[in-house]
Protein backbone atom coordinates (compact mmCIF):
# COMPACT_ATOMS: atom_id res chain seq x y z
CA UNK A 1 0.00 0.00 0.00
CA UNK A 2 0.97 3.17 -0.65
CA UNK A 3 1.41 5.74 2.21
CA UNK A 4 2.25 9.31 -0.47
CA UNK A 5 -0.20 12.05 -0.33
CA UNK A 6 -2.86 12.07 -2.69
CA UNK A 7 -2.01 13.74 -5.70
CA UNK A 8 -4.58 16.79 -6.87
CA UNK A 9 -4.88 17.52 -10.15
CA UNK A 10 -5.36 21.30 -11.72
CA UNK A 11 -9.08 21.84 -12.61
CA UNK A 12 -8.60 21.05 -16.14
CA UNK A 13 -11.61 19.53 -16.28
CA UNK A 14 -13.53 22.52 -15.29
CA UNK A 15 -16.81 23.12 -17.31
CA UNK A 16 -17.29 24.85 -20.58
CA UNK A 17 -18.02 28.61 -19.41
CA UNK A 18 -19.20 31.61 -21.09
CA UNK A 19 -15.96 33.63 -20.91
CA UNK A 20 -12.40 32.37 -21.11
CA UNK A 21 -8.84 34.22 -21.35
CA UNK A 22 -6.06 32.58 -22.78
CA UNK A 23 -2.30 34.26 -21.24
CA UNK A 24 0.74 33.43 -22.84
CA UNK A 25 3.67 35.02 -20.97
CA UNK A 26 7.18 34.97 -21.40
CA UNK A 27 9.78 35.35 -18.60
CA UNK A 28 11.90 38.55 -18.71
CA UNK A 29 15.58 38.77 -17.37
CA UNK A 30 14.62 41.01 -14.63
CA UNK A 31 16.87 39.66 -11.59
CA UNK A 32 13.95 38.18 -9.33
CA UNK A 33 11.93 37.26 -12.51
CA UNK A 34 12.26 33.26 -11.78
CA UNK A 35 11.96 33.61 -8.35
CA UNK A 36 8.12 35.81 -8.67
CA UNK A 37 7.06 33.16 -11.51
CA UNK A 38 7.21 30.55 -8.83
CA UNK A 39 5.74 32.26 -6.29
CA UNK A 40 3.14 33.36 -8.27
CA UNK A 41 2.13 29.84 -9.97
CA UNK A 42 2.72 28.14 -6.87
CA UNK A 43 0.03 30.58 -4.79
CA UNK A 44 -2.38 30.20 -7.68
CA UNK A 45 -4.74 28.43 -5.85
CA UNK A 46 -4.94 31.23 -3.29
CA UNK A 47 -5.55 33.98 -5.88
CA UNK A 48 -8.59 31.57 -7.34
CA UNK A 49 -10.04 31.31 -4.14
CA UNK A 50 -10.02 35.25 -3.41
CA UNK A 51 -11.80 36.05 -6.89
CA UNK A 52 -13.87 32.55 -6.74
CA UNK A 53 -15.89 33.06 -3.93
CA UNK A 54 -17.00 36.55 -4.99
CA UNK A 55 -19.72 34.15 -7.03
CA UNK A 56 -19.40 30.71 -6.41
CA UNK A 57 -21.97 29.92 -9.01
CA UNK A 58 -19.81 31.90 -11.73
CA UNK A 59 -17.60 28.23 -12.21
CA UNK A 60 -13.89 30.02 -12.39
CA UNK A 61 -10.51 28.02 -13.08
CA UNK A 62 -7.35 28.48 -13.58
CA UNK A 63 -5.26 26.08 -14.94
CA UNK A 64 -1.40 26.84 -15.17
CA UNK A 65 0.76 25.41 -18.23
CA UNK A 66 5.25 25.76 -18.01
CA UNK A 67 6.86 25.36 -20.85
CA UNK A 68 10.32 23.42 -22.20
CA UNK A 69 12.41 26.38 -22.24
CA UNK A 70 11.67 27.60 -18.30
CA UNK A 71 10.48 24.32 -16.99
CA UNK A 72 14.37 23.87 -15.44
CA UNK A 73 14.93 27.07 -14.28
CA UNK A 74 11.45 27.95 -12.75
CA UNK A 75 10.81 23.87 -11.21
CA UNK A 76 14.44 22.57 -11.12
CA UNK A 77 12.33 19.25 -11.37
CA UNK A 78 13.10 16.19 -13.58
CA UNK A 79 11.21 16.87 -17.21
CA UNK A 80 8.12 15.56 -18.30
CA UNK A 81 9.02 12.89 -20.93
CA UNK A 82 7.29 14.21 -24.02
CA UNK A 83 7.97 17.89 -22.32
CA UNK A 84 9.59 19.89 -25.79
CA UNK A 85 8.68 23.05 -27.59
CA UNK A 86 5.95 22.89 -30.24
CA UNK A 87 7.39 21.54 -33.20
CA UNK A 88 6.61 23.31 -36.40
CA UNK A 89 4.66 20.80 -39.11
CA UNK A 90 4.89 21.83 -42.72
CA UNK A 91 2.33 20.70 -44.86
CA UNK A 92 2.07 20.84 -49.03
CA UNK A 93 0.49 24.41 -48.51
CA UNK A 94 -0.20 25.39 -44.98
CA UNK A 95 2.00 25.62 -42.00
CA UNK A 96 1.27 24.73 -38.05
CA UNK A 97 3.54 27.88 -36.95
CA UNK A 98 5.80 27.42 -33.55
CA UNK A 99 5.76 30.63 -31.37
CA UNK A 100 7.21 31.63 -27.95
CA UNK A 101 5.71 31.13 -24.62
CA UNK A 102 7.34 30.27 -20.84
CA UNK A 103 4.05 29.94 -18.80
CA UNK A 104 -0.09 29.79 -19.78
CA UNK A 105 -2.76 30.83 -17.87
CA UNK A 106 -6.12 29.30 -18.78
CA UNK A 107 -8.44 31.31 -17.16
CA UNK A 108 -12.30 30.24 -17.20
CA UNK A 109 -15.32 31.44 -15.51
CA UNK A 110 -19.31 32.21 -16.14
CA UNK A 111 -18.82 35.43 -16.02
CA UNK A 112 -16.60 37.80 -17.77
CA UNK A 113 -15.78 40.15 -15.07
CA UNK A 114 -14.30 37.14 -12.74
CA UNK A 115 -11.83 36.61 -15.63
CA UNK A 116 -10.94 40.24 -15.76
CA UNK A 117 -10.48 40.35 -11.93
CA UNK A 118 -8.08 37.51 -11.71
CA UNK A 119 -6.04 38.41 -14.72
CA UNK A 120 -5.68 42.17 -12.29
CA UNK A 121 -4.53 40.17 -9.39
CA UNK A 122 -2.11 38.00 -11.16
CA UNK A 123 -0.46 40.65 -13.73
CA UNK A 124 0.02 42.53 -10.16
CA UNK A 125 1.87 40.11 -8.80
CA UNK A 126 3.51 38.90 -11.70
CA UNK A 127 4.78 42.91 -12.45
CA UNK A 128 8.03 43.34 -14.61
CA UNK A 129 8.77 39.92 -14.24
CA UNK A 130 7.25 38.33 -17.25
CA UNK A 131 6.56 40.21 -20.86
CA UNK A 132 2.83 39.18 -22.47
CA UNK A 133 3.21 36.91 -25.73
CA UNK A 134 -0.22 37.25 -26.57
CA UNK A 135 -3.47 37.13 -24.79
CA UNK A 136 -6.73 36.62 -25.87
CA UNK A 137 -10.58 36.55 -24.99
CA UNK A 138 -12.67 34.62 -25.82
CA UNK A 139 -16.11 34.05 -25.39
CA UNK A 140 -18.99 31.28 -25.74
CA UNK A 141 -21.40 31.70 -29.37
CA UNK A 142 -24.68 30.30 -29.47
CA UNK A 143 -25.40 26.81 -28.78
CA UNK A 144 -21.12 26.24 -28.29
CA UNK A 145 -20.54 26.91 -31.53
CA UNK A 146 -17.39 28.39 -33.25
CA UNK A 147 -17.80 31.29 -35.45
CA UNK A 148 -17.59 28.84 -38.59
CA UNK A 149 -21.48 27.84 -37.06
CA UNK A 150 -20.47 24.75 -36.04
CA UNK A 151 -21.54 22.67 -32.59
CA UNK A 152 -18.05 22.32 -31.35
CA UNK A 153 -16.59 19.98 -28.64
CA UNK A 154 -19.17 17.09 -29.35
CA UNK A 155 -16.62 14.67 -28.94
CA UNK A 156 -14.81 15.50 -25.52
CA UNK A 157 -14.25 12.56 -23.40
CA UNK A 158 -17.00 12.41 -20.50
CA UNK A 159 -17.13 10.78 -17.32
CA UNK A 160 -14.58 7.72 -16.67
CA UNK A 161 -13.02 8.23 -20.01
CA UNK A 162 -12.32 12.49 -18.91
CA UNK A 163 -9.20 11.46 -16.42
CA UNK A 164 -8.28 8.64 -18.71
CA UNK A 165 -7.68 10.91 -21.69
CA UNK A 166 -6.39 13.44 -19.81
CA UNK A 167 -3.88 13.30 -16.37
CA UNK A 168 -1.15 11.24 -16.23
CA UNK A 169 -1.68 8.16 -13.90
CA UNK A 170 -0.22 8.45 -10.79
CA UNK A 171 2.37 5.08 -11.27
CA UNK A 172 4.22 6.70 -13.60
CA UNK A 173 6.61 9.42 -11.55
CA UNK A 174 5.41 12.09 -8.92
CA UNK A 175 6.67 14.51 -11.06
CA UNK A 176 4.78 14.20 -14.04
CA UNK A 177 1.43 12.24 -11.78
CA UNK A 178 -1.77 13.94 -12.14
CA UNK A 179 -0.74 16.18 -14.83
CA UNK A 180 -1.24 16.79 -18.86
CA UNK A 181 -0.03 18.49 -21.64
CA UNK A 182 -1.74 21.20 -23.48
CA UNK A 183 -1.54 22.78 -27.03
CA UNK A 184 -2.09 26.12 -28.24
CA UNK A 185 -3.66 27.30 -31.68
CA UNK A 186 -4.64 30.53 -32.27
CA UNK A 187 -6.79 30.48 -35.51
CA UNK A 188 -7.62 32.95 -37.56
CA UNK A 189 -10.83 32.80 -40.48
CA UNK A 190 -11.62 34.02 -43.66
CA UNK A 191 -14.78 33.80 -42.47
CA UNK A 192 -16.33 35.47 -46.39
CA UNK A 193 -14.80 32.71 -48.14
CA UNK A 194 -16.79 29.80 -45.71
CA UNK A 195 -19.52 31.60 -45.64
CA UNK A 196 -19.94 31.66 -49.41
CA UNK A 197 -19.41 27.35 -49.53
CA UNK A 198 -22.51 25.87 -49.83
CA UNK A 199 -23.27 23.98 -46.26
CA UNK A 200 -23.12 20.74 -47.53
CA UNK A 201 -19.16 21.28 -48.81
CA UNK A 202 -18.94 22.93 -44.92
CA UNK A 203 -20.44 20.31 -43.54
CA UNK A 204 -18.20 17.72 -45.73
CA UNK A 205 -15.20 19.53 -44.20
CA UNK A 206 -16.01 19.23 -40.51
CA UNK A 207 -17.43 15.74 -40.57
CA UNK A 208 -20.68 16.87 -38.99
CA UNK A 209 -23.89 18.24 -39.75
CA UNK A 210 -24.37 22.16 -39.32
CA UNK A 211 -27.85 22.58 -37.46
CA UNK A 212 -28.25 19.09 -35.71
CA UNK A 213 -24.46 18.35 -35.23
CA UNK A 214 -24.91 14.49 -36.51
CA UNK A 215 -21.46 12.63 -37.64
CA UNK A 216 -21.10 11.89 -41.48
CA UNK A 217 -18.95 9.75 -43.04
CA UNK A 218 -16.60 10.88 -45.40
CA UNK A 219 -16.59 11.75 -48.74
CA UNK A 220 -15.35 8.38 -51.37
CA UNK A 221 -13.50 10.52 -53.06
CA UNK A 222 -10.17 9.79 -50.02
CA UNK A 223 -10.90 13.72 -48.74
CA UNK A 224 -11.13 12.69 -44.83
CA UNK A 225 -12.80 15.46 -43.01
CA UNK A 226 -11.68 17.49 -39.56
CA UNK A 227 -13.45 14.85 -37.53
CA UNK A 228 -12.10 11.89 -39.49
CA UNK A 229 -8.32 13.53 -39.70
CA UNK A 230 -8.96 14.09 -35.65
CA UNK A 231 -9.65 10.34 -34.98
CA UNK A 232 -6.39 9.21 -33.75
CA UNK A 233 -6.35 4.74 -33.04
CA UNK A 234 -3.60 2.84 -32.38
CA UNK A 235 -2.87 -0.48 -34.16
CA UNK A 236 -5.33 -2.64 -31.66
CA UNK A 237 -8.22 0.25 -32.43
CA UNK A 238 -8.16 1.87 -29.57
CA UNK A 239 -9.23 5.52 -29.61
CA UNK A 240 -7.31 8.11 -27.90
CA UNK A 241 -9.39 11.24 -26.98
CA UNK A 242 -8.32 14.43 -26.07
CA UNK A 243 -10.26 17.50 -23.68
CA UNK A 244 -10.89 20.88 -26.03
CA UNK A 245 -12.12 23.73 -24.83
CA UNK A 246 -12.22 25.81 -27.86
CA UNK A 247 -13.52 29.53 -27.93
CA UNK A 248 -14.42 31.87 -30.35
CA UNK A 249 -12.45 35.28 -30.36
CA UNK A 250 -12.84 38.62 -31.87
CA UNK A 251 -14.42 41.57 -33.92
CA UNK A 252 -16.54 42.30 -36.62
CA UNK A 253 -15.53 45.51 -36.93
CA UNK A 254 -12.03 44.70 -37.99
CA UNK A 255 -12.84 41.66 -39.90
CA UNK A 256 -11.52 39.38 -37.16
CA UNK A 257 -13.09 36.40 -36.63
CA UNK A 258 -10.65 33.75 -34.52
CA UNK A 259 -11.14 29.78 -32.85
CA UNK A 260 -8.85 29.83 -29.82
CA UNK A 261 -7.71 25.61 -30.29
CA UNK A 262 -6.82 24.31 -26.80
CA UNK A 263 -6.45 20.17 -26.07
CA UNK A 264 -5.41 19.09 -23.15
CA UNK A 265 -4.22 15.26 -23.16
CA UNK A 266 -2.17 13.04 -21.28
CA UNK A 267 -0.04 12.12 -23.76
CA UNK A 268 1.25 14.75 -26.49
CA UNK A 269 2.03 12.63 -29.16
CA UNK A 270 -1.57 12.13 -29.53
CA UNK A 271 -1.98 16.01 -30.45
CA UNK A 272 1.02 16.18 -32.32
CA UNK A 273 -0.43 13.00 -34.54
CA UNK A 274 -3.42 14.40 -34.93
CA UNK A 275 -1.89 18.05 -36.07
CA UNK A 276 -0.06 16.27 -38.46
CA UNK A 277 -2.96 14.54 -39.86
CA UNK A 278 -4.40 18.21 -40.54
CA UNK A 279 -1.48 19.79 -41.68
CA UNK A 280 0.08 17.22 -43.89
CA UNK A 281 -2.71 15.08 -45.08
CA UNK A 282 -4.07 11.61 -44.40
CA UNK A 283 -3.04 10.36 -47.25
CA UNK A 284 -0.18 13.18 -47.26
CA UNK A 285 -1.50 15.88 -49.60
CA UNK A 286 -4.91 15.55 -48.79
CA UNK A 287 -4.89 17.87 -45.72
CA UNK A 288 -7.66 19.06 -43.34
CA UNK A 289 -9.58 21.55 -46.01
CA UNK A 290 -10.53 23.74 -42.45
CA UNK A 291 -6.97 25.04 -42.64
CA UNK A 292 -7.81 26.39 -46.13
CA UNK A 293 -9.79 28.99 -44.33
CA UNK A 294 -7.92 28.91 -41.14
CA UNK A 295 -4.87 30.47 -39.85
CA UNK A 296 -2.76 29.58 -37.19
CA UNK A 297 -0.99 32.96 -35.54
CA UNK A 298 0.25 31.08 -32.62
CA UNK A 299 1.69 27.28 -31.58
CA UNK A 300 2.78 26.55 -28.40
CA UNK A 301 3.30 23.50 -25.83
CA UNK A 302 2.97 23.31 -22.02
CA UNK A 303 3.01 20.87 -19.18
CA UNK A 304 0.18 21.47 -16.98
CA UNK A 305 1.95 19.84 -13.63
CA UNK A 306 -0.19 18.58 -10.56
CA UNK A 307 -2.19 21.39 -8.31
CA UNK A 308 -0.04 19.50 -5.53
CA UNK A 309 3.14 19.86 -7.96
CA UNK A 310 2.43 23.45 -8.32
CA UNK A 311 2.10 24.29 -4.61
CA UNK A 312 5.13 22.46 -3.46
CA UNK A 313 7.54 25.04 -5.63
CA UNK A 314 7.58 27.61 -3.08
CA UNK A 315 8.22 25.35 -0.24
CA UNK A 316 12.06 26.51 -0.31
C1 LIG B 1 -9.50 25.99 -36.90
C2 LIG B 1 -9.73 25.63 -35.69
C3 LIG B 1 -10.66 24.51 -35.36
C4 LIG B 1 -12.03 24.50 -35.44
C5 LIG B 1 -12.95 25.64 -35.85
C6 LIG B 1 -12.46 23.17 -35.02
C7 LIG B 1 -13.78 22.74 -35.00
C8 LIG B 1 -14.19 21.44 -34.76
C9 LIG B 1 -15.56 20.96 -34.87
C10 LIG B 1 -16.76 21.81 -35.27
C11 LIG B 1 -15.56 19.63 -34.58
C12 LIG B 1 -16.75 18.66 -34.59
C13 LIG B 1 -17.47 18.56 -33.28
C14 LIG B 1 -16.66 18.06 -32.12
O1 LIG B 1 -16.48 16.86 -31.91
O2 LIG B 1 -16.16 18.92 -31.42
C15 LIG B 1 -14.19 19.28 -34.23
C16 LIG B 1 -13.79 18.04 -33.83
C17 LIG B 1 -12.52 17.75 -33.39
N1 LIG B 1 -11.41 18.57 -33.48
FE1 LIG B 1 -11.39 20.46 -34.17
N2 LIG B 1 -11.36 22.42 -34.72
C18 LIG B 1 -10.23 23.19 -34.92
C19 LIG B 1 -8.92 22.81 -34.74
C20 LIG B 1 -8.53 21.60 -34.22
C21 LIG B 1 -7.17 21.22 -33.96
C22 LIG B 1 -5.93 22.09 -34.24
C23 LIG B 1 -7.21 19.96 -33.41
C24 LIG B 1 -6.11 19.06 -32.92
C25 LIG B 1 -4.82 19.35 -32.91
C26 LIG B 1 -8.61 19.56 -33.35
C27 LIG B 1 -9.06 18.36 -32.82
C28 LIG B 1 -10.36 17.91 -32.89
C29 LIG B 1 -10.80 16.62 -32.39
C30 LIG B 1 -9.97 15.60 -31.62
C31 LIG B 1 -12.17 16.50 -32.71
C32 LIG B 1 -13.09 15.32 -32.39
C33 LIG B 1 -12.90 14.21 -33.40
C34 LIG B 1 -13.83 13.03 -33.11
O3 LIG B 1 -14.99 13.06 -33.55
O4 LIG B 1 -13.37 12.13 -32.40
N3 LIG B 1 -9.37 20.57 -33.85
N4 LIG B 1 -13.39 20.39 -34.37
Amino acid sequence: MSHRVPIEPQRVDAPLTQSATFLVLSVTESPDAIRTVRKAVAGIDDLTKNVAIRDLSASFACTVGIGSDIWDRLTGLPRPTELHPFRTIKGGVHTAISTPGDVFFHIRSERRDLCFEFERQLMDMLGDAVAVVDVTVGFRYFDVRDVLGFVDGTANPVGAALPASVLIAEEENEVVAGGSYVVLQKYVHDLKAWQALPTEQQEAIIGRTKFDNVELDDAESGQKSHKTLNTIEDENGEEYDILRDNMPFGTPATGEFGTYFIGYSRRLWVIERMLERMFVGNPPGLHDRILDFSKPLTGTTFFVPSSSLLASLDSD
